[in-house]
């Protein structure tokens, strides 16, 4: 077989068979093939794309190019849930500790933030003597015994994505969703659990920044995990103004806490029990989905899910304390509020604008080695539909630098949209995949 033959056919719009297609990952995976052939045959891929079985074999051969983690000595339906990313998306946070504390196992690979999206194994690092480097078999045995454990993505969970993502990021050949599937389902499908829920989102803060790509690549992924074997659900929420109200790391850990306490923001409310609702049918704990929400705002009512998070952070040797006492959590020595300008109504938030307003106060990574400040980011006192007078306080910033408070100051004004009327509300469920 010659890489040479694969990049004609497929620049041709001939369709690559299942052993092409392991030939190449395979061999670019050990470093046989170069990575001009593979950036040419990428190319071709995002001009003639791949049919479904194409599509499968590659999400496959990639989830096999390295390890594949076996979850079989963890009793019960393990449920994993991935969010495409978002601003201010701090929904595992809640969703995790109120899944496992109804007795559902939550096995978590999670990852850190880039760019203006954040990530959790960030927002958990805020609690002091966290960790996410468990072993395999410390890791199973916590969520043996409290349904909850979470561990970073080893170097070794389809290392072919991980060399063909970075290629791809550098030879304008991210955007196809095939391909876009495919990398996000070789991780999910080698982090081992039986049923997988996405949240795929859309807006101007998500990777899909248009409706119909989200459902697209919603589609996609269900049907690449159903073929693998795998109980699928996409949930496609709105990203087109940030998630909640806090957005930072320390920030969305206080809010996650209000929010096991049942003072979460609606509009985050809203996305957690939806996805909540599909991890719990998925586990098979109730017959329907108004079963499942029941249970799921029980857990919030008796503070189980908070007791919960206390117990894994606990067991990931943090300080659990701070989960009882979220105000002794790092907060920005400089408080900056932004004031608005104008009589209306918030018509809409830049979502990317304040994520990137956060990178600038030092709260994300601009490339996978910086070092961030967890303590920094904003709260918006004011999100779409409320009402605004001049003077009033669309958002306060939390930073430790003024001038880089100063510079953030500028993008949030520029994300606010104030309109004279007001407009109408935006559903936060555009639709659900099974
Ligand atoms: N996220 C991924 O993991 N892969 C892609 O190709 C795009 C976004």
């Amino acid at each position: 077989m010659r890489m040479y033959e694969i990049i004609n056919r497929k620049k041709q719009g001939e369709i690559l068979t299942d052993q092409e297609i392991q030939f190449m990952i395979q061999g670019y995976t050990r470093g046989e093939i170069p990575d001009y052939q593979m950036s040419a045959l990428m190319m071709a891929i995002c001009f003639q794309g791949m049919n479904e079985e194409e599509t499968l074999a590659f999400t496959l051969a990639m989830r096999d190019s390295g390890k594949v983690l076996d979850l079989s000595q963890i009793e019960g339906i393990k449920v994993d849930k991935h969010s495409t990313g978002g601003v201010g998306d701090k929904t595992s946070l809640v969703l995790a500790p109120m899944v496992a504390s109804l007795g559902i196992p939550v096995a978590k690979m999670s990852g850190r933030g880039l760019g203006h999206t954040g990530g959790t194994i960030d927002k958990l690092e805020c609690f002091p003597g966290f960790s996410t480097e468990l072993t395999e078999s410390q890791f199973y045995q916590n969520v043996n015994q409290i349904k909850l454990a979470i561990m970073g993505q080893t170097a070794d969970l389809a290392p072919a994505d991980k060399k063909l993502y970075a290629l791809r990021d550098v030879t304008a050949t991210v955007d196809q969703i095939s391909l876009i599937a495919s990398s996000i389902m070789s991780k999910k499908l080698a982090a081992g659990a039986d049923a997988i829920v996405l949240d795929v989102k859309t807006g101007n803060g998500a990777f899909m920044k248009q409706e119909e790509d989200a459902f697209a690549l919603a589609k996609e992924m269900v049907r690449i995990g159903k073929n693998a074997g795998k109980k699928m659900t996409a949930v496609v929420t709105d990203m087109s103004q940030p998630l909640g109200n806090a957005i930072g790391n320390s920030l969305e850990v206080k809010e996650a806490i209000l929010s096991l306490n049942g003072l979460g923001p609606a509009d985050f409310m809203e996305v957690v029990y939806a996805l909540g609702r599909e991890m719990v049918l998925a586990a098979g704990k109730a017959e329907t989905a108004e079963e499942a929400e029941y249970l799921l705002k029980e857990t919030i009512q008796k503070k189980t899910a908070l007791d919960k998070l206390a117990e894994f952070v606990e067991a990931q040797g943090g300080d659990k304390q701070l989960v009882y006492q979220p105000e002794l959590l790092p907060t920005g020595a400089v408080q900056l509020q932004v004031m608005n300008t104008e009589k209306g109504f918030v018509s809409g938030i830049q979502a990317e604008e304040i994520g990137l307003a956060s990178l600038d106060l030092g709260g994300g990574r601009m490339t996978k080695e910086s070092s961030i400040d967890l303590s920094v980011g904003l709260l918006l006192n004011k999100k779409r539909g409320d009402a605004v007078n001049p003077g009033d306080t669309l958002a306060t910033i939390y930073a430790n630098d003024m001038e880089k408070a100063k510079k953030a100051y500028g993008r949030v004004v520029r994300a606010y949209e104030i309109q004279e009327e007001k407009t109408g509300p935006v559903p936060m469920i555009k639709g659900i995949l099974r």
